[in-house]
């Protein structure tokens, strides 16, 4: 799941991840985890993470290959927040060959620039996330313009691009994932 910080794609992930029966593997959140438990890659992290920059790849990347080598994962399974740079593409693209697999369809969610601002200074009085300040938001917004949102064109050109709009309920959001789904063939598991 691809889109701009506060599109709704750790929402919509842990929803996917309950109705396809697949394990929902988030960067954000292995990071996070790692930040609250002080483990030496969550020292690493932690300043990185508050200032809205991204995790080094060669970081990222490993966490990512460690986490796809679990059973659960063998099955299928779905990546929230990763790739976010052609280095990161090129890593995965390795791994999954590895693996003798491949990504099947890349959704991207979009969301305009007021509502992710107002959704992410709103889950800060929530939650406290340390990156959820409006200036740390606003770099987050122009880290993903730079170096995240051309690989909608290295992706599309893969034809595994399918795009849904954001705004609106949640659950209706959910709808039209499921919908641009099945375009692609991919159908959730009888309950
Ligand atoms: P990460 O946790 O992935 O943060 P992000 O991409 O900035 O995404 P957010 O969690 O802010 O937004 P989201 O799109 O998941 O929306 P959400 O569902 O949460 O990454 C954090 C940091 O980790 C990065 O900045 C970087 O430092 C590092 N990192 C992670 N991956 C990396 C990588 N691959 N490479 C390098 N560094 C990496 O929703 C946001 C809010 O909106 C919530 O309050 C939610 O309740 C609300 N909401 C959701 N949907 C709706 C809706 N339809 N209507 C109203 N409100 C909604």
């Amino acid at each position: 799941m691809i889109g701009p910080p506060g599109a709704g794609k750790g929402t919509q992930a842990v929803i996917l991840a309950s109705t396809y029966k697949i394990p929902a593997i988030s960067t954000g959140d292995i990071f996070r985890s790692n930040v609250a438990n002080e483990t030496e890659l969550g020292l690493q992290v932690k300043a990185i993470m508050a200032a809205g920059e991204y995790v080094p790849d060669s970081l990222t990347n490993a966490v990512v290959e460690s986490r796809l080598s679990e059973s659960d994962a063998k099955a299928g399974f779905l990546l929230d927040g990763y790739p976010r740079t052609t280095d990161q593409v090129h890593e995965l693209d390795r791994m999954l060959t590895a693996h003798g697999t491949a990504l099947s369809v890349v959704v991207l969610i979009t969301a305009d620039t007021d509502e992710v601002v107002s959704r992410l200074l709103n889950r800060a009085g929530v939650e406290g996330r340390a990156d959820d300040t409006e200036t740390v938001i606003r770099h987050r917004l122009a880290l993903y313009e730079e170096q995240t949102a051309p690989l909608i064109a290295l992706y599309a050109a893969r034809n595994w691009v399918v795009t849904v709009d954001g705004l609106g309920a949640v659950d209706d959001v959910t709808s039209r994932i499921v919908s641009a789904l099945a375009t692609k063939g991919i159908a959730a598991p009888a309950a």
